[in-house]
């Protein structure tokens, strides 16, 4: 199958037609999807009534899945999905809305600002795939912005400033940000900050991106507000209209992006009604840190 990719609005947007997804798509299929993943950067696929097992088998034409461990604070025993499906719904065991003071609802309301997924591990993640199994009428959208065109249109002060610089990233900064942090002993060792370079470049195409993040909360060697303050500016120059789309869903929508040329945020929605969206994530293979000046 040869999947049709028409660019929406921004460029950095592809829709893709012809393709179903939930079957065996073959090497060719695969790397035709590949190809527009780092042409555009975020994909958008309708109607895929994927099942976890057909919607990790289709993930995995990308490299290894990234397990979800470290990455929350729901118990294992509180998991309503495999080790590999990252949860990222609304909903708990009993497949009801959490309370609006659920501490993993509030957890989770960190989505809500700008990230790249997993840039609070060492390795952090190459794509993220998210299916809407149930989603929301209005509010709950997912928005991107394209991080290789943001990173182009800095002057070059700015980038020559920003080419080395490394940045500390957890979760811990993130949803401090939010004023969550009450964070046990063992959930504060669990996200460790790790490293990444503030600039990163492909690894197939050789373009760089700014690698920015809510989880960034340091820059190695400056002070801290100066550091945070500096994240905002670039936040948001690199989130403006130019760069920006927002995907409203439709039902069995499937919005696949590189957390290497991209951030993303969900937008508010009315939190009582069932929004049943589920992510597979495919490993990075390297340390941003590790790069090698381009
Ligand atoms: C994600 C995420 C966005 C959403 O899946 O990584 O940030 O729309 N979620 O729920
Ligand atoms: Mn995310």
């Amino acid at each position: 199958m040869t999947p049709n990719i028409r660019a929406l609005n921004t460029g950095f947007v592809g829709e893709v037609s012809g393709i179903d997804l939930t079957q065996p798509i073959g090497p060719e299929g695969a790397a035709a999807i590949e190809a527009g993943m780092d042409r555009y950067a975020v994909l958008v696929f309708h109607d895929q009534r994927f099942t976890d097992e057909q919607q990790k088998a289709f993930s995995q034409n990308f490299g290894e899945l990234e397990h979800t461990a470290g990455g929350n604070v729901t118990k294992a025993s509180e998991k309503r999905l495999d080790p590999y499906m990252a949860d990222v719904s609304n909903l708990g065991l009993d497949h009801k809305p959490l309370a609006r003071d659920d501490r993993k609802r509030m957890f989770n309301l960190g989505n809500q600002l700008w990230h790249s997924d997993s840039s609070f591990r060492a390795k952090p993640a190459k794509f993220s795939l998210l299916s809407g199994r149930v989603t929301v009428g209005k509010g709950g959208n997912t928005q991107f912005c394209d991080m290789r065109a943001a990173y182009d249109a800095l002057d070059d002060a700015t980038k020559a400033e920003i080419e080395d610089l490394i940045c500390e990233h957890s979760l811990i900064y993130s949803r401090g940000s939010l004023g969550f942090d009450d964070l046990s002993p063992e959930e504060m060792a669990m996200f460790a900050p790790v490293r990444q370079r503030l600039v990163r470049v492909h690894p197939v195409t050789g373009r760089k991106s700014l690698y920015l993040s809510s989880h960034a909360g340091k820059i190695i060697g400056w002070p801290v507000p100066e550091a945070r303050a500096f994240l905002r500016d670039l936040t948001e120059h690199a989130t403006q209209k130019q760069f920006f789309h927002s995907h409203a869903w439709q039902q069995h929508d499937f919005v696949m992006w590189d957390n290497r040329t991209t951030v993303h945020r969900v937008t508010r929605f009315d939190d009582t009604q069932v929004r049943d969206m589920r992510r597979t994530t495919v490993a990075g293979d390297r340390e941003t840190v590790a790069q090698l000046a381009a």
